[in-house]
């Protein structure tokens, strides 16, 4: 399948643009003139929106579960269409990337380790390795196995604990048990996602129980070209408590002191070399237990954010973290110096309970912008992960409290009914 050839800069092929970050790199494609192409499986093709199918210069169609293939058909598509750079934007995807980049003699990240950033025990591992401060996990099979560990370990992972598949994103399966009586159903919980929709690509069974770290929580991106990695600004991250921890928003920059923030930078940067980013970008979460001010990385995923944290940082900051990527994967210097020291913040509507949408209606105050994610008559989930958001506001102003405070005037302001 190939459609209008587009602008006539180089080339890129995105492995499943779908997703959040896919419109950023759309636009991002637009501002550096660069031809960007999907490799996407034909019928998840035919459910692209239309700024998506549109944008494209040509799609690549085959099946990215099965890996021999999907190599074999993206490298003839790459020679075809004179490809100058390759890149995932859905996690799972990332190690085929790397793949890929490798078969074809183009800028990319450590195919040996590449697995490392989607699968958590193989991150697990690779976080050890490099001696990167991570909280302990064991790996089990089924709830009874859970019990024994968390019963007999001799170092003892302790309570609460974490629980969470070992592939997998959105805090999907995730959930923080206090004591054994709620173990086994977070086990099962964890368990429940065998296949990745909508490629319906196979995840690992296992599941992982981790050490609860307590204290705030961060991110930080991390544009990595030629091996040489570019830290992005700090963001805070606000989750829900409990046992489903939901993100409800970001803030940029974090208000974290600065060498607080250089060390998280300096560990988001550690975290994505050890999972083999070399011509990419990361997105890195850590915590820092109270009175420690040692990060601890939760995760690394190869790709750029989702949350719409492109537009938070590029608010703030002036950096494009698309743009940047994209210039990664092509082997060009990114431009991550910030431009203007201003903030912004999401915040995300999420519901008491599931149920149908009644109503939703946010707010247009100066310096904010809201979209709705669900419409009246949707579905509502259990917030028990990502996927209950109703919509998110961005607010945007001089200083990190008052983003945050504007978008939660927003929020406290919207009316969402769910019955
Ligand atoms: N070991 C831990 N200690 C404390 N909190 C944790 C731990 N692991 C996960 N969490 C909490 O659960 C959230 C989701 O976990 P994690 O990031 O591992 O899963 P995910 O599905 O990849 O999430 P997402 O894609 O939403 O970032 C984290 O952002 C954090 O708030
Ligand atoms: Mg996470």
């Amino acid at each position: 399948m190939t459609f209008s050839t587009g602008p006539r800069g180089p080339g890129v092929l995105v492995i499943e643009p779908m997703g959040n970050a896919g419109r950023f790199l759309v636009e991002a494609a637009d501002r550096l003139g660069v031809r960007l192409y999907a490799a996407t499986h034909k019928d998840v093709h035919d459910g692209y929106p239309d700024w998506l199918r549109t944008a494209l210069a040509g799609v690549c169609a085959t099946d990215l579960t099965d890996v021999p293939r999907a190599l074999g058909d993206m490298a003839a598509f790459c020679r075809e269409h004179a490809v100058a750079g390759i890149a995932a934007c859905f996690e799972l995807f990332t190690p085929l990337a790397a793949l890929l980049a490798r078969r074809v003699g183009l800028p990319g990240n450590d195919p040996r380790l590449a697995h490392a950033a989607r699968n958590k025990i193989r991150m697990g591992e690779a976080f050890a390795a490099d001696a990167i401060p991570a909280p302990r996990w064991a790996v089990v099979h089924d709830a009874a196995e859970a019990h024994r560990v968390a019963r007999e370990r001799p170092d003892g992972l302790g309570w609460p604990l974490v629980v969470k598949p070992a592939e997998q994103g959105g805090s999907w399966g995730v959930s923080v048990v206090d004591g054994p009586d709620r173990l086994g159903d977070a086990v099962d919980a964890a368990r429940r996602y065998t296949r990745a929709q909508p490629h319906g690509l196979a995840l690992d069974p296992r599941v992982l129980l981790q050490e609860y770290v307590a204290g705030e929580e961060y991110s930080c991106d991390t544009v990595v070209a030629s091996g040489v990695a570019y830290p992005l600004p700090v963001v805070r991250k606000d989750t829900t408590g409990g046992r489903y921890r939901v993100e409800t928003g970001h803030t940029c920059p974090s208000g974290l002191p600065a060498p607080v923030a250089a060390q998280v930078r300096h560990t988001a940067a550690r975290a994505a070399l050890a999972v083999g980013v070399r011509n990419g970008i990361a997105h890195t979460e850590v915590k820092i237990p109270p009175g420690t001010g040692t990060p601890y990385v939760i995760e690394t995923g190869a790709r750029l954010p989702g949350d719409n944290l492109c537009e938070v940082v590029e608010a703030a900051t002036g950096v494009s973290e698309a743009v940047a990527h994209l210039r990664a994967v092509l082997g060009l210097v990114p431009d991550t110096v910030p431009r203007r020291a201003d903030a912004a913040a999401i915040r995300f509507l999420l519901p008491e309970h599931g149920g149908v949408l009644r109503r939703v209606d946010i707010p247009d105050l100066p310096g904010t912008h809201g979209e709705v994610h669900l419409r009246p008559g949707d579905a509502v989930p259990e917030p028990a992960d990502s996927t209950c958001r109703i919509g998110h506001v961005v607010a945007r102003a001089k200083t990190p409290d008052r983003a945050g405070a504007l978008a939660d005037r927003v929020v406290a302001r919207s009316r969402v009914e769910v019955g």
